[in-house]
């Protein structure tokens, strides 16, 4: 199973200037990369907080949302889209990554995105279960906000490629290597 991380970075490291804000700052190149590679895929993983955010539920893919209170997150999330049963492309669980990724895989995926937060990106990688990462860099900053990480991590990486738009914005593809 291919494991890609996908964020969308300010110059100054920041995913969020709070955990409600949605990501709707970014530019049209990143938002353009980031549903063309989900849509591939066919699935996300994702936090509840940053599921929280979205006005929608995202068309085409499987939602993945991790929470530790499957029953609550379920009963808050009919109410919120006024319905009667979750669609068949959201899944709420509390389970471990791992199980999550057995289970895509036994489902028949081959590849999945890590679509955040902070909190769901540490989880996966401190887990040592992502193999790439696809950030976007955005030539703004907000000073502060919230992390691409929320723990200490220290891992090696080899830079797979590297575009830059008109504007500024670096669109960037990483291989982990290892963890030292
Ligand atoms: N710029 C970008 O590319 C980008 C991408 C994604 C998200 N974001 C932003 O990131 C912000 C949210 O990030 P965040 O770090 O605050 O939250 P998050 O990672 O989206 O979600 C955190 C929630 O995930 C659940 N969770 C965390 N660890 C868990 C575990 N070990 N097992 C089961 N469930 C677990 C908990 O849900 P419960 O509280 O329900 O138990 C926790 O409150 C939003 O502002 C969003 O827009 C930005």
């Amino acid at each position: 199973m291919k494991v890609s991380l996908i964020a969308a970075l300010t110059l100054d490291g920041f995913i969020a200037r709070h955990s409600s804000e949605f990501a709707s700052w970014t530019s049209k190149e990143d938002k353009r990369r980031f549903v063309s590679k989900t849509k591939t895929a066919g699935v996300i993983i994702l936090g509840s907080k940053t599921f929280d955010t979205f006005p929608k539920p995202l068309p085409d893919r499987l939602h993945i949302i991790h929470t530790r209170d499957v029953s609550e997150y379920t009963k808050k999330i009919l109410g919120k889209f006024s319905w009667d049963t979750l669609p068949e492309n959201i899944l709420i669980t509390s389970k471990e990554p791992e199980d999550v990724l057995e289970d895509l895989e036994k489902r028949g995926f081959s590849e999945v995105f890590i679509c955040g937060g902070s909190q769901i990106y540490s989880l996966y990688l401190n887990a040592n279960l992502i193999n790439y990462l696809y950030l976007t860099i955005e030539p703004v900053l907000f000073g502060s906000g919230i992390s691409l990480f929320n723990s200490e991590c220290d891992f090696k990486l080899r830079l797979i490629s590297e575009e830059r738009t008109e504007l500024g914005t670096l669109l960037l593809e990483h291989e982990i290597l290892q963890n030292s």
